[in-house]
């Protein structure tokens, strides 16, 4: 079975949703599919505000299509929701379709993701990388909020994600997870929070390794700031302080629910809404 545990967070607990929840019209739904968990909220398409209590359910194993969709149906109809859907996925998304899939089944590469959710639910559903999603929420209402020039958001989990963005506009699946790195061939099979567990690293340990990836990114990049974000942002106190790179460096404001934030954002920035 699989783990409900985000990687690195060393607790069985996903924490509590961190935003402030407040009451408003015209919430829109987030769902933040994972390797391990789907999880979904109500978000104030206007401060990102969480308008409802997240509710999470397991991603099945193996996480084939149907399968996955049958779960966002379940998330979707926990909240009673009548309206679009902003969706997450951990792969590269293109017009709806998954191009790859590197922490869920092989069945998604070419799979048009989003008009098998839209069927499944009954609900029109936009999809796009989990990263992306992130940097999106963190852009619009975290900390890179009204931050001109380059913006790296680097989310920590199962795999690395990576969201980029020049002066607020995003350059989408950059995946830097899979640059070839210290003799691996994708950085995220040697610094995800994943690794952290499976090797026990400790937080320097492990700190140390994104240090590195850090810094490469700073040289070729060039970036004026970077977001790291993922369920180890929440533990920001234990590793932070062990970063060193010539570029300000700070955890994600949303913590691990900017996902969420950030999908929902976008579907009522689409068409999708009237
Ligand atoms: C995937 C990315 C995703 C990242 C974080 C990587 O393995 O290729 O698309 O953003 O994991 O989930």
């Amino acid at each position: 079975m699989a783990s409900n545990r985000e990687p690195g967070t060393g607790t069985g607990d996903d924490g509590p949703a961190e935003r402030e929840q407040v009451d408003g019209p015209a919430a829109i739904l987030g769902i933040d599919i994972g390797g391990s968990g789907i999880k979904g909220n109500l978000v104030d398409p206007t401060s990102g505000a969480l308008r409802a209590e997240r509710f999470k359910l397991e991603t099945p194993q193996p996480s084939l299509p149907e399968a996955v969709a049958t779960v966002v149906a379940k998330v979707i109809e926990h909240f009673e929701y009548d309206g679009p859907v902003g969706c997450t996925f951990p792969a590269i998304v293109k017009d709806g379709v998954t191009l790859s899939a590197a922490n869920v089944d092989k069945a998604w590469i070419g799979c048009h993701a989003a008009a098998l959710f839209s069927k499944t639910t009954g609900h029109q559903v936009v999809v796009v990388n989990d990263a992306d999603a992130a940097g999106i929420a963190e852009m619009a209402v975290g900390a890179g909020q009204d931050r001109p020039g380059v913006t790296l958001l680097l989310t920590f989990g199962t795999g690395i994600g990576s969201a980029m963005f020049h002066d607020g506009v995003l350059i989408p699946n950059t995946e830097l997870g899979h640059i070839h790195f210290e003799g691996h061939e994708s950085v995220e099979d040697w610094a995800a929070a994943k690794v952290k567990d499976d090797e026990n690293l400790s937080w320097k340990a492990w700190a140390g390794r994104v240090n590195r990836l850090l810094d490469h990114l700073a040289r070729i990049l060039s970036p004026d700031l970077f977001i790291l974000g993922g369920g180890v942002s929440r533990r920001w106190d234990k590793w932070g302080r062990y970063l060193d790179v010539p570029v300000e460096t700070v955890p994600a404001a949303l913590r691990n629910e900017a996902g969420i934030v950030g999908a929902a954002l976008l579907a009522a920035r689409s068409d999708l809404v009237d």
